[in-house]
């Protein structure tokens, strides 16, 4: 099956990020062959400082290698390196209605969390399904909030199929296991719009801050806790064995434990889990030709299909290549 999937690249990934997408993409390498870009063209819409954009892709390719991304299983590669997704985002937008853009939920996300209105911004959902059809995708996993993209693109590709004929395979959103709530230090949900989050590569005095600053409730150390509203406990959960858990959720119910002691462990259990992760990363960062290396290999595969697609594309639509 050809899946695809596509990161943002917008700032460095948070535990919200790795437990409700990024660890399973990576899980999802094994038996097939997956395409993962870095959205580049879709950051522009709102990273609009050329050092700062080029520093975030290189800085999402870093994470996926140092995370697990095989990229003899999984081809990463950039937006940019196949700069037929923009031709194919014109041609689907004439087969695109205004109202379904207008619907767009990620568009009015934005506009109320103060981004400039430009173009880009409106026209992002028809450009990522120009990302997903080019490859002839089957599976695209995504997170709960990208659900309503895939719809569109659904829609797109059954519209540009009834009037060029079938060109198009109309592909199936995975939406990704969200039940692992990740909560961010405020104890809503973790994300870097309400500055709540704890990254994967945060170490040191930085992340002891930030674990230490969890919100948690004022029940006194001697009293029973509800672990089940705890943000310590639920982090904690996330990373520690099933057996461990299963003990501080009785400490939290017995009483006489306090939250500086969770959070303690809790630190111990990132710096564990993400141990390998960021000394991969240190290395891959003093190695920047070997990253290249591999995104270029990544564009060169995808570009090999995305080519192919769009010779069918150009004469189904009329628009043959004259040369
Ligand atoms: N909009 C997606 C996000 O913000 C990123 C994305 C762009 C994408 N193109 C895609 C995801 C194609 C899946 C498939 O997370």
């Amino acid at each position: 099956m050809r899946i695809l999937s596509g990161i943002q690249p917008s700032g460095r990934p948070h535990l919200g990020n790795y437990f409700g997408a990024l660890r399973q993409y990576i899980s999802l390498q094994a038996g097939n062959q997956p395409f993962y870009f870095i959205a580049s063209y879709h950051a522009l819409t709102s990273v609009q400082d050329a050092q700062l954009l080029h520093e975030y892709t290189m800085g999402v390719a870093l994470d996926f290698l140092a995370l697990g991304l095989d990229p003899e299983q999984s081809a990463l590669f950039a937006q940019q390196d196949v700069p037929e997704v923009t031709e194919l985002a014109w041609i689907l937008s004439c087969v695109t209605p205004m109202g379904m853009l207008e619907r767009a939920v990620g568009y009015k996300d934005k506009i109320a969390q103060g981004f400039a209105p430009n173009h880009g911004l409106f026209a992002y959902p028809v450009l990522q399904a120009a990302d997903i059809l080019i490859y002839l995708s089957d599976l695209v996993p995504v997170g709960q909030d990208q659900k309503q993209h895939l719809e569109m693109t659904r829609d797109i590709a059954g519209k540009f199929n009834q009037q060029f004929g079938d060109v198009f395979v109309i592909p199936e959103p995975y939406i990704l296991d969200s039940t692992a709530v990740v909560p961010g230090v405020d104890g809503r949900k973790m994300s870097k719009s309400y500055g709540n989050e704890i990254g994967i590569f945060d170490e040191g005095k930085d992340l002891k801050k930030k674990v230490m600053s969890i919100v948690t409730d004022s029940t006194p150390v001697e009293d029973p806790k509800d672990p089940s509203e705890s943000t310590p406990f639920l982090l904690l959960s996330l990373l520690a064995s099933p057996e461990e858990t299963a003990e501080w959720e009785t400490r939290y119910k017995a009483g006489g434990m306090g939250y500086g002691e969770v959070k303690k462990r809790l630190l111990d259990l990132i710096d564990e889990y993400f141990a390998p992760a960021r000394r991969r990363r240190q290395e891959l960062e003093a190695d920047p030709a070997y990253v290249t290396d591999v995104l270029r290999d990544g564009g060169m595969r995808a570009r090999a299909v995305a080519r192919q697609v769009m010779e069918k594309v150009r004469e189904a639509t009329g628009l043959p290549t004259t040369y």
